[in-house]
């Protein structure tokens, strides 16, 4: 485990998209797994301005997102899917068609089989950015009793509806449900760059990487990673 401590935000995402950007760089067909929430937006600008800048290629990239809403098309401004084309995708020259998100609008079992396969069919992932969730959670691997290996449909926890709630509008429907990639295929990516800011994120991060191993933190299966990075940024 390699802990890199930046002074704060800014940083925390220079020093992150580093690590991607040597990522592509030393293999141009990376297999890269991304997040969406506020944590890597810095991340994605960088990466973004990088590329304006003509130094990164994303043009042999294939990526496979984490997680969707269930019952939010790609073009909803809330899903997933609709983020990363805002704050990626469409600012660098990736195929579409090697951009991977859950579909929120599919059948979720039908569309978890289709997703496992396809992460199967890349050869697994290179490099997995993760951000955390409040509670711990990890994609929306939320805590539970047991880690769900594969993709999943999950209902989202009381804290992680309190937090994304501030992505909504005022009386618009938040989903209750998501599709998630399961523990298994993350734990399996050659490396885990985990990223967090902010210190209200510092009790649960030193719970995950010092506490005991245990599905009620999800986060915490990390620690069995052979090759996991964090970077934190203002705590
Ligand atoms: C999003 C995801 C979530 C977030 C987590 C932290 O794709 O997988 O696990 O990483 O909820 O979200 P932020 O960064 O908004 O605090």
């Amino acid at each position: 485990m390699k802990l890199i401590r930046a002074r704060d935000y800014g940083e925390m995402s220079r020093r992150a998209a580093n690590l991607i950007f040597a990522q592509v760089t030393l293999k141009p067909d990376s297999v890269l797994g991304l997040a969406t929430g506020s944590t890597p937006i810095g991340i994605y600008d960088c990466l973004a301005d990088w590329f304006a800048g003509g130094d990164l290629d994303f043009g042999e990239v294939t990526t496979i997102n984490l997680d969707e809403y269930c019952g939010l098309a790609p073009t909803h401004p809330q899903s997933y899917r609709y983020f990363m084309q805002t704050h990626l995708f469409g600012r660098v020259n990736i195929n579409p068609a090697r951009t991977n998100v859950p579909l929120g609008m599919a059948e979720p079992e039908a569309e978890s089989t289709r997703y496992d396969a396809l992460i199967a069919g890349c050869g697994g992932i290179d490099m997995q950015l993760l951000g955390i969730g409040h509670n711990g959670h990890i994609g929306f691997n939320e805590p539970g009793s047991s880690f769900e290996r594969g993709t999943h449909c999950v209902e989202l926890s009381q804290s992680t509806l309190e937090a994304n709630a501030r992505f909504f509008k005022e009386g618009e429907e938040m989903p209750r449900a998501a599709i998630t990639m399961g523990m298994g295929a993350i734990m399996q990516a050659g490396k885990i760059l985990l990223v967090a800011s902010g210190k209200e994120k510092a009790g649960i991060l030193d719970k995950a990487l010092n506490g005991p191993v245990t599905p009620e933190i999800p986060a915490s299966l990390l620690q069995l990673h052979p090759n996991l990075i964090i970077v934190t940024g203002d705590m």
